[in-house]
């Protein structure tokens, strides 16, 4: 395939902004940092995924998809993009999402879950190990009744929706070329790994020197991480027609930043929150953007930065989250033990 005529519809409002955060620079004392809004993609409550489904979707939408069956963690903001998403391009919505018990139905909807609900989706929750049988399940029921159903798996993470963030790439570079700027970092939370794969993609094939760093959302460590972004990179590579050389050494990813466990709030997550909040009015997510925030800010107070760099911060969305977290948010800084670190929705909840 040709990068350049992929199938692709139109989703998100781009480009995003590219702002510069002076009062986050002065609390760090760091380098000069920027923020581009991913956060502001529009669909929903924005987010990185809808730079993903702008490809999906386009796939879906040529083979006259009439469904999509996905899946994700309970509180999954890959769901309600994908979700909006189909909705507004007519299409009904099957989610697996896993849980810590097979039928989890909270009796108190909030974040995401209310939004999935709120669309209409088809949920059914089980724990991690079933959802593969369970999505395949979904399919077959739906082609057995006549539907034509599209399948994504890996929050999106396939190298079609790898594509979306090669363009995000492309769409900083054309913003960094019209300020003047030399940008030397690019800093985000890396889950499924599509974004970083993506972006390190992006990286290369426009020439350009940034690095980029992710911060993990304490689903995977540093070198599962690695080697699942490196996979992608490989298949993307070949199947969006590029011809360039990508070794381990492009792949820098941080697994000390997102706590025990994908979704666990941790003190460092709490603090990037509030700091962003009260020196920029900017809101950031407890499961993705606060660690690669708290990454950002730990490699600040580390002196990893020069003072004379620029350093981009991506915001990929994820503000639904945010309700969920109350509790271990008030906590934070009341001198107060957290009340919780293992989220009720998580598989780990079971486990306890
Ligand atoms: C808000 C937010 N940021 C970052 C990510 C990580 O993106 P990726 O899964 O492409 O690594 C996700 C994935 O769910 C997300 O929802």
């Amino acid at each position: 395939m040709d990068f350049l005529n992929l199938p692709r519809v139109k989703l998100a409002n781009l480009p995003t902004p590219l702002q510069e955060l002076p009062r986050l620079t002065e609390a760090l004392n760091g380098p000069r940092i920027y923020i581009k809004r991913d956060d502001l993609t529009g669909l929903a409550l924005g987010g990185n995924k809808t730079r993903k489904l702008e490809y999906l979707m386009g796939d879906a939408v040529r083979q006259k998809a009439d469904y999509i069956v996905t899946g994700a963690g309970f509180h999954s903001n890959w769901c309600t993009q994908t979700a909006a998403a189909a909705r507004k391009l007519g299409m009904k919505v099957a989610l697996v999402k896993f849980g810590p018990k097979d039928g989890y139905d909270p009796e108190d909807y909030d974040g995401n879950h209310l939004l999935h609900f709120l669309s209409g989706a088809e949920i059914q929750v089980v724990r991690p190990e079933h959802t593969q049988k369970v999505e395949e399940e979904t399919m077959e029921k739906l082609k057995a009744a006549g539907h034509r159903p599209y399948r994504m798996v890996d929050a999106g993470s396939m190298p079609l929706g790898v594509a979306g963030h090669v363009n995000c790439l492309l769409e900083l570079m054309g913003q960094i070329v019209d300020r003047g700027l030399k940008v030397d970092y690019l800093v985000h939370t890396s889950g499924s790994g599509g974004t970083q794969a993506g972006l390190i993609i992006g990286a290369k094939a426009f020439n350009t020197t940034i690095k980029v760093i992710g911060s993990t959302t304490g689903s995977r460590s540093r070198e599962n991480s690695t080697a699942n972004i490196g996979n992608l990179i490989g298949e993307s590579l070949k199947c969006l027609g590029f011809d360039l050389k990508i070794t381990e050494e492009d792949i820098v990813v941080y697994d000390q930043y997102a706590g025990e466990g994908y979704g666990f709030m941790t003190e460092a997550k709490a603090e990037a929150i509030k700091i962003m909040a009260e020196t920029e009015g900017i809101f950031l997510d407890p499961v993705y953007t606060s660690s690669s925030m708290a990454c950002l800010i730990d490699l600040c107070r580390k002196g990893f930065f020069k003072r004379e760099e620029v350093v981009v911060f991506l915001h990929t969305g994820g503000i639904a989250g945010l309700f969920p977290y109350k509790a271990p948010l008030k906590a934070y800084g009341s001198g107060k033990a957290f009340p919780w670190t293992i989220p009720p929705w998580s598989p780990a909840a079971a486990e306890t």
